[in-house]
This record gives structure tokens, sequence and C-alpha cells, in this order.
């Protein structure tokens, strides 16, 4: 065989890893005489790497992320009250292996959003099948769509590994099919003993008023806070330090 013949072969074989790197390692094995079992395994190293980027990468789209957040860009000095060790403790992933949640709960603009997007993030490079939702967004959806779909919704929020319901009544009341379908998230996976994150900027003593229903809201929290780590996040806003500083840079501008 050739160059273009091994090429299509990698390429019918679907080795696109191997195919990319080819010429580059016969390159090298040329220039430096390296042993055929050297350049072997390196054409082999290169398979397995990009298939496992394929696969991150596949994981990370169909998690419905929107950025690959990490908590190495939070300036924990910020707001030191935010509790960081906590974060990181959630961060290792033991709670996905053990069925427990998160509620990361307090004001706005502390970060709650872009933790519980880190801990997604991180979990589909670990190799976990996640769904990130904008709550509101998504439950809007829900409401909307007809009872096949609904179904078909709830199944995709009830499978994975890992859900992340953000910003939880951001817009204060939900619809009675959106707290049916929060409900029924809640239910299932805790009794599949799979990992929610939940974050909200609401105390968890007004949900019963936003859901329109105290008993519903009871039952909701019982099973959400079973297993569950809570986190408050306290202090100041970062969205209000980047306005303030958006400000003063226009301030010296004019
Ligand atoms: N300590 C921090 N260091 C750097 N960036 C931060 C910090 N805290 C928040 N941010 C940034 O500020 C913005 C708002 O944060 P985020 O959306 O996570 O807040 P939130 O607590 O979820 O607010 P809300 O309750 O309104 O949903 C984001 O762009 C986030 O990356
Ligand atoms: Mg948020």
């Amino acid at each position: 065989m050739n160059m273009t013949e091994i090429d299509n072969a990698l390429r019918q074989l679907r080795l696109s890893g191997m195919q990319q790197t080819l010429s580059t390692r016969a390159m090298q094995a040329q220039a430096s005489q390296e042993p055929f079992l050297e350049t072997f395994a390196a054409l082999l190293q290169d398979e397995l790497e990009r298939r496992s980027s394929v696969l991150m990468e596949r994981r990370y789209k169909r998690s419905g992320l929107d950025e690959k957040a990490s908590l190495a860009d939070l300036d924990w000095r910020f707001n030191p009250k935010i509790p960081r060790a906590a974060c990181f403790e959630l961060h290792t992933l033991k709670f996905i292996a053990q069925g427990a949640n998160a509620l990361i709960v307090g004001k706005p603009g502390t970060g709650k959003s872009h933790v519980a997007k880190a801990l997604a993030y991180q979990a589909t490079l670990q190799g976990y099948d996640v769904r990130y939702l904008e709550t509101d967004t998504e439950f809007a959806r829900y409401a909307l769509a007809g009872s096949q779909d609904r179904a078909n919704m709830l199944k995709e929020w009830v499978k994975p590994d890992l859900l992340i319901v953000d910003d939880l009544f951001l817009a204060r009341r939900i619809t009675a099919e959106a707290a049916e379908a929060l409900q029924a998230i809640v239910h299932q996976r805790y009794k599949l003993r799979r990992a929610l994150v939940v974050t909200s900027n609401r105390v968890v003593q007004d949900w019963g008023k936003y859901l329109g229903d105290a008993t519903m809201a009871s039952t909701i929290l019982d099973r959400l806070m079973h297993r569950c780590v809570m986190l408050e996040f306290e202090d100041k806003s970062y969205r209000l330090k980047e306005a303030a500083a958006r400000l003063a840079i226009q301030a010296d501008g004019s």
C-alpha cells in the first residue's frame, strides 16, 4: 500500500485519529529511525485520544450547556463567604455515584449557576450523561408541549446520571404544568437514586408560594433534601461589580 491507500483504508476503518497523524508519524519515524512498535504505539495513542475527545464533545453538546464553566474561573476572594470547600467537594463528583443531590441557594449574581455549570461540565468530562436545564425556558417549552412530547421531555430529564435544574423560580410563580414537571423530576430521580443539582435565589420557605401548593412543595423538598448537600451563597453580586466597573470605564472615557 502507498500512503494514499493507507489513508483510504484508515478512513474506511473509521480510524480518523490515526489518519490525521499518519503523515507526521511517518516523517517522525523516518527522521529518528524509530523502532516500528514505537511508531505504532504513538499512532494508537493518537486514535485513543481522538476518540475520547470526540466522545467528550458529544456529551457536552448533548448536555445542553452553553459554556464550559470551571471553578478555576471564579474569584474566590470576591465573596469569601461562599462555601468553597463544599464546591470543590461536589466537584469530585462523588455525589453522582452516590445518587445524592445538591441545593445551591442564595443571593443573585453570587455564582450559583456558574458552580452548577462547572459541576455539569466536569461530569461530561468524566463520562457521565448530563442534562442542564435553564428552568424557566425548559418548563415553558414543557407547558406548551402536547402530552407525547411532555412524556418524552420528562424521560430525557429523568434518564441522565446528572440533571441540573438551574435558576428555579427565577420568574417567581411557575405554571401548574411546570410544577408537575418539577414534582415528577424530583420524585422519579429520587426513586432511581440519580443525582440532581438545583440552584435558586428563592429561599426554600417560599417554594410553596411559588409552586402555588404548599403540600407539593413539602413533598418535593422532602425528597430533594433527603440525600443532599445544601450550599448557601451569600454576599455581593458579581454582576453588579462588573456593571460598576463598566460604568467606571464609561465615566473615565467621557
Ligand atoms: N466570584 C466570582 N468570580 C468571577 N466571576 C463570578 C463570580 N461570581 C459570579 N461570577 C460571574 O458573574 C455572573 C453571574 O453569576 P451566576 O449566573 O453564577 O449567578 P447566580 O448566583 O446564578 O445568580 P442568579 O441568582 O441571578 O441566577 C456569571 O457570569 C459568573 O461567571
Ligand atoms: Mg443563576
